[in-house]
């Protein structure tokens, strides 16, 4: 089990400067659905409450009520849900936004206005006294109807420091709960972001928040730099979702604030991963395979060095703990993979090679890795079974498939199976071939296993209409994850072959 302790000795000085706890505020559902191309129902939005909110976050920003009769449902719907976190509702400085979030019953009203001259002038057609006062009745109006109040500078970052101070000032006058600071176009830097509360910090005596934008990458940095410099709050996004660029990633700085500043969360770090999963698979937006935390290959290890000292000691090359976040470490099988992973990955499969079989299994995979191949937990398991010479059969094998699709038909397939030698027959319809074929086979397999497509990915190797398909999948059954593939010069048939070898490999382990 990692420690949760400082992982970086320069941070000590800082140490006992820092605040105990700092509070969680997400905003997937609000920021992360005006990512470009999300837009969730009201179920969903629920669904992902639900586990946020198991997750351990303090506030859950739900929406802008304003915006919609679906807002306003989810809005509504979450708030009697009877979670533990705080549901906070979006609005301009607006009556009729702060009414419509105030309908919703929710316990905390986000009210925010831009300080900016770039923005008081080019997006709002207003003054800066205008402004500061619309602000104050705001903040006003919001307590008087016994509800938090946040208070957000919009573009605070960008506004004169004087002006700032003078706005978030009359916000915390005039009763504001929290004051965050937004770098609403992610141009910060995290020296300057600290400096930033830190200077806030010396005129507001609300607790301070921050919201950083990405635009430049450095959201996390900036986000973990104004806690340095006084912020409590951190309002994040699972997976980084959010406007442009998207938020600062809700879990890249919780692990962050636990594992290296040592910082409170409140949050149960092993719901991540599948809290991840969840929002990605809703939202439609992919994890990228490298990203931190939650990435395919965060807690992936290919070259022998490290495989060698990771099943000495894992904190040799692995920072966390794959556990703490809810994830099982991997070892891949590649072209720098040395004989320790391997044999790791082997194990791991039941199979138990001798020094000269597990010599040859590990030529055979750099093999392929010099043909630019990397050898999936399939191809892996099979070039061992037969370099052990072990028999085997697989136990689904493909008899027929027939697949009907064109521009005046639903795309159809059926598909015949030999499951352990015995015939049947499933079929599907979708999108088109492949999807219909998955659905078909999924027909027959679903009825003695629970077995789960989590990702497709077809490359073509060859250029042309004939060119040839390279699919690789990744199955799971129970908590047991493979990837396979199939290539073939025919989509279809590189699919299905990719899918059986999954699907064989899963049932072989019972
Ligand atoms: O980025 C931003 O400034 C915002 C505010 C509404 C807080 O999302
Ligand atoms: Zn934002």
């Amino acid at each position: 089990m990692t420690e949760r302790s400082q992982l970086n000795h320069y941070l000590a000085k800082t140490e006992n400067d820092l605040p105990k706890r700092v509070y969680v505020f997400d905003t997937t559902l609000r920021d992360g659905e005006q990512t470009p191309g999300v837009s969730f129902t009201v179920e969903e939005k629920t669904e992902i409450a639900r586990h946020l909110d198991a997750l351990g976050v303090a506030v859950i920003e739900v929406g802008t009520p304003i915006t919609s009769e679906g807002d306003r449902k989810a809005a509504a719907v979450i708030s009697k849900m009877g979670l533990s976190a705080e549901i906070c509702g979006l609005a301009r400085v607006v009556r009729g936004d702060i009414d419509a979030a105030i309908e919703c019953d929710v316990d905390r009203v986000h009210v925010f206005v831009s300080t900016s001259d770039i923005q008081i002038k080019h997006a709002l057609s207003m003054t800066r006294e205008q402004v500061l006062s619309a602000a104050v009745d705001s903040v006003q109006y919001v307590k008087d109807h016994g509800l938090i109040c946040e208070f957000s500078p919009m573009d605070a970052t960008r506004t004169e420091i004087g002006y700032l101070k003078k706005v978030c000032i009359a916000a915390q006058e005039a009763g504001a709960d929290v004051i965050n600071i937004p770098d609403t176009v992610g141009i910060m830097t995290p020296p300057a972001m600290k400096r930033l509360l830190e200077d806030m910090a010396s005129v507001i005596k609300a607790p301070l928040s921050v919201h950083c934008h990405n635009d430049f990458g450095m959201a996390v940095a900036n986000t973990l730099a104004a806690v340095e410099g006084g912020a409590t709050q951190v309002e994040v996004a699972v997976n980084g979702l959010g406007e442009r660029a998207g938020n600062a990633a809700l879990e890249e700085v919780v692990m962050a604030m636990d594992l290296i500043y040592g910082l409170e969360t409140g949050i149960n770090t092993e719901l991540i991963y599948e809290t991840s999963q969840l929002v990605s698979n809703i939202s439609g937006v992919a994890v990228q395979p490298n990203k931190a935390i939650v990435g395919e290959n965060a807690f992936a290890h290919e070259s022998g060095i490290h495989t060698r000292g990771i099943t000495e000691v894992p904190l040799t090359f692995e920072p966390i703990d794959p556990a703490l976040v809810g994830r099982r470490r991997r070892f891949v099988a590649g072209k720098v993979s040395g004989k320790r992973g391997i044999k790791t990955a082997l194990e791991d499969m039941g199979l138990h090679p001798t020094e000269t079989q597990l010599r040859e299994v590990v030529m055979q995979v750099k093999e392929l890795g010099d043909k630019g191949k990397m050898a999936t937990d399939a191809d892996l398991y099979a070039i061992a079974r037969n370099v052990m010479a072990l028999k085997h059969e697989d136990r689904v094998k493909l008899k027929q498939l027939l697949v009907v699709t064109g521009n005046t038909v639903t795309p159809t397939a059926s598909v015949t199976l030999l499951v352990d030698g015995k015939e049947f027959i499933g079929s599907g319809v979708g999108n088109g071939p492949i999807d219909s074929t998955i659905n078909a086979i999924r027909q027959v397999v679903d009825s003695f296993a629970d077995i789960r497509l989590e990702r497709f990915a077809m490359k073509a190797i060859t250029g042309g209409t004939d060119a040839i398909a390279d699919v690789t999948v990744r199955l799971k059954r129970d908590d047991r994850y493979v990837t396979s593939s199939g290539v073939s010069g025919d989509t279809v048939m590189a699919s299905v072959e990719a899918i059986l070898r999954g699907m064989n490999r899963l049932l072989d382990d019972g």
